[in-house]
């Protein structure tokens, strides 16, 4: 299974070597760093130090702390995943990726439901780069169920609309998609080892489920052809988040090995 590499990080410094199923686990765990500025945003990467190796920029963080906030946490030895969601013509996403390239991002996300030509613009533009970040669509979102997708005007449940959008991805030439646990098996059918399938919506066993609908816990992600997790609450709003994600870790690595 492809996952764009992941360089040594100061991060994770002190953690044992790649073969170590822990290990591999934490390339593989990508934390929603979902923070309201900045300064809390980096509290809660000091909370989590020595434990992860990804960081999830989304909209709250990236609208409240700026760009800068991706090179801040590279230069802290992240890999950044930076979560925009991009959604409009083509031309502007094209450049909204070349930007997001540009700040040094590793994966970076766009909505598949901008259509086809949006996509291979989004595609494109990243055409000739040496070290590209990975493009993710988002096919159908997590909190979204088939009641959700109906009062949007789509009456195909969820699982049929994610397919729909991800067999569109891959005609744009993407291999990159974000979907939900449920969906994960049949994208993964359709992208083969290629693809990198991050999964959000993830809540290990007994964990609050937020406004998610459609979720499962990180070893039957993992086992349904996850590439890598996205773990947002059940860490940031544990009240020990070291201790929590090295849970999810041991649970991972003991699903895989
Ligand atoms: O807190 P929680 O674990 O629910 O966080 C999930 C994260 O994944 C959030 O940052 C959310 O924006 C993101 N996400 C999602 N569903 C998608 C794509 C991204 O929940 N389809």
């Amino acid at each position: 299974m492809t996952t764009p590499s992941a360089p040594d990080s100061p991060a994770t410094k002190g953690s044992s070597s790649a073969t170590d199923p822990v290990e591999r686990a934490r390339q593989r765990l990508i934390v929603a760093l979902d923070a309201s500025s900045k300064a809390l945003a980096l509290q809660m990467v000091d909370r989590l130090q020595g434990t992860c190796h990804w960081m999830k920029v989304g909209l709250e963080l990236f609208t409240a702390a700026g760009p800068g906030i991706v090179g801040e946490l590279a230069s802290r030895g992240y890999s950044v995943f930076l979560d925009l969601k991009f959604h409009d013509i083509p031309n502007t996403v094209a450049g909204a990726v070349r930007s997001g390239a540009s700040l040094g991002a590793r994966l970076m996300t766009l909505h598949a439901l901008g259509g086809p030509a949006m996509l291979t613009a989004a595609h494109e533009a990243l055409a000739g780069m040496s070290h590209p970040p990975e493009l993710l669509a988002v096919t159908v979102l997590t909190s979204m169920d088939a009641a959700q997708l109906k009062a949007i005007g789509v009456e195909s449940p969820p699982a049929a609309q994610v397919e729909r959008l991800a067999r569109m991805g891959i005609e744009a030439g993407l291999r990159g998609f974000v979907c939900s646990p449920e969906e994960v098996g049949t994208l993964r059918g359709l992208t083969g080892p290629d693809g990198v399938l991050v999964i959000p919506g993830i809540r290990p066993a007994g964990a609050a489920v937020g406004d998610q609908k459609r979720i499962s816990t990180p070893a039957h992600a993992l086992r349904s052809g996850a590439s890598y997790l996205v773990v947002g609450r059940p860490l940031t709003q544990s009240p020990d988040p070291a201790s929590a994600a090295n849970a999810i870790l041991r649970e991972m690595a003991q699903q895989n090995g």
